[in-house]
């Protein structure tokens, strides 16, 4: 059978038959799953026989969602968790030991930052930070016998700095590492990490996948080896399981994940080019306009569009950044982004402000930053509100 397109996957990939069968995924909101009889309880826990054991490790409704993303991800499995940090988290508990270390850029969402910087030191194991991740000899320079994997969130939150995945790849494959790519903001919808080489993909729910705000959620797609390790140690042992409830609400976002992404990189794009001519504004961070330096990136990681989260400096300083935010009515004050409502963010006091103010200038972020999140209303009210608020 020819190859499903992306939208029907979205719609389709990882349905069981459910009894009686229903339009939309049952919930089983339940931690455990009666047996018929010790043997069967005993062959199931073997794995001799398919079935569930226990919610913190396995659901159904969670095991659909799970289908759905490796299908979209063009992974053999994923483990979907509680959160974009719990996913991030296990991969780290899962694949580092103590005395080892992960090479990550240091364009990555403050707590990832966070979790590399000081959660590893206390798990015994480090990260060397890559402060140049566009030079790749500067990865290759920060790799050692120590180095379990190499860790890029693209394009990345806030700064929207853009990797060169094959050849991050490459690298990661010469040294036989594995490549884990953040792909939050993009989503598979718009960028497939693996298709271009990398070995595991990480997702923060939570963003565009959800698409409303209503619930977090966090996934790793990778091979079944990898999945079913992170299951029966990490996960088992730890317990940031997605929730039955979640698993459901994820599922409804993918259905209109492709749909949804059209639009938000449509609306992006118009406010992006109307920032980047406005005289109060100093740069914008928009990988999709013509005048960007990753805008090249678009062909070599085959990309259909740059997603819908942009950052810009205001001309002035921090006070000029807040007072715009404070004037903004269409655009909710909020730290998240990924949603159908349009959202502005000031990183350097809230999502970031964790980083201090010397990372956070190397990682390009400043106190006249602005963050928006650009989602699905009609484009000609956002300016309208953009234009009002930077008056
Ligand atoms: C790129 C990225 N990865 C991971 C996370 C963490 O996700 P969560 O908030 O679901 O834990 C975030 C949160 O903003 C993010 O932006």
């Amino acid at each position: 059978m020819k190859k499903q397109g992306f939208d029907t996957k979205a719609i389709h990939a990882g349905l069981e038959k459910f009894s009686p069968d229903s339009m939309s995924v049952p919930i089983y909101q339940s931690v455990a799953y009666p047996y018929a009889d010790a043997k069967e309880a005993a062959a199931i826990f073997t794995g001799e026989k398919p079935g569930y054991t226990y919610g913190r490790w396995d659901n159904p409704t969670v095991a659909v969602f799970e289908k759905r993303l490796a299908a979209l991800e063009n992974t053999e499995s994923a483990i979907a968790t509680a959160s974009g940090m719990s996913a991030i988290f296990l991969l780290t508990h899962h694949l580092l030991s103590p005395g080892d270390a992960v090479v990550s850029s240091n364009r990555v969402y403050g707590g990832t930052f966070g979790l590399f910087e000081t959660g590893l030191k206390k798990m015994g194991s480090q990260v060397h930070w890559v402060t140049a991740p566009d030079d790749i000899s500067a990865w290759a320079a920060a790799i050692t016998p120590k180095t379990k994997f190499l860790f890029v969130e693209t394009p990345s939150n806030p700064a929207l700095f853009v990797a060169d995945i094959p050849a991050l790849a490459a690298l990661a494959k010469k040294h036989h590492l594995p490549l884990v790519v953040d792909n939050t903001i993009a989503t598979p919808a718009l960028q497939s990490p693996i298709d271009l080489g990398a070995s595991v993909v990480v997702h923060s729910t939570t963003k565009y996948i959800c698409g409303n705000g209503s619930s977090l959620g966090g996934i790793i797609c990778g091979s079944r080896e990898l999945v079913e390790g992170i299951r029966q140690s990490s996960i088992r042992y730890l317990g940031p399981a997605m929730s039955p409830f979640h698993a459901w609400l994820n599922l409804l976002g993918l259905e209109t994940l492709g749909l949804r992404m059209e639009r938000h990189c449509l609306n992006a794009m118009v406010v992006a080019r109307f920032l980047e001519k406005h005289p109060r504004v100093e740069t914008v961070n928009y990988p999709g306009l013509d005048s960007n330096p990753y805008r090249k990136l678009m062909g070599t990681n085959k990309m259909k569009g740059f997603s819908s989260l942009m950052s810009f400096v205001i001309k002035g300083n921090y006070a000029d950044a807040v007072k715009f935010i404070d004037a903004l009515k269409v655009l909710t004050h909020a730290t998240h982004l990924g949603t159908c409502r349009s959202i502005v963010t000031h990183p350097a006091s809230t999502t970031h402000s964790a980083m201090g103010e010397t990372e956070m200038r190397k990682a390009g972020i400043s106190p006249a930053m602005v963050r928006f999140s650009i989602g699905l209303e009609d484009k000609e009210d956002l300016i309208a509100d953009i234009e009002r608020a930077l008056g």
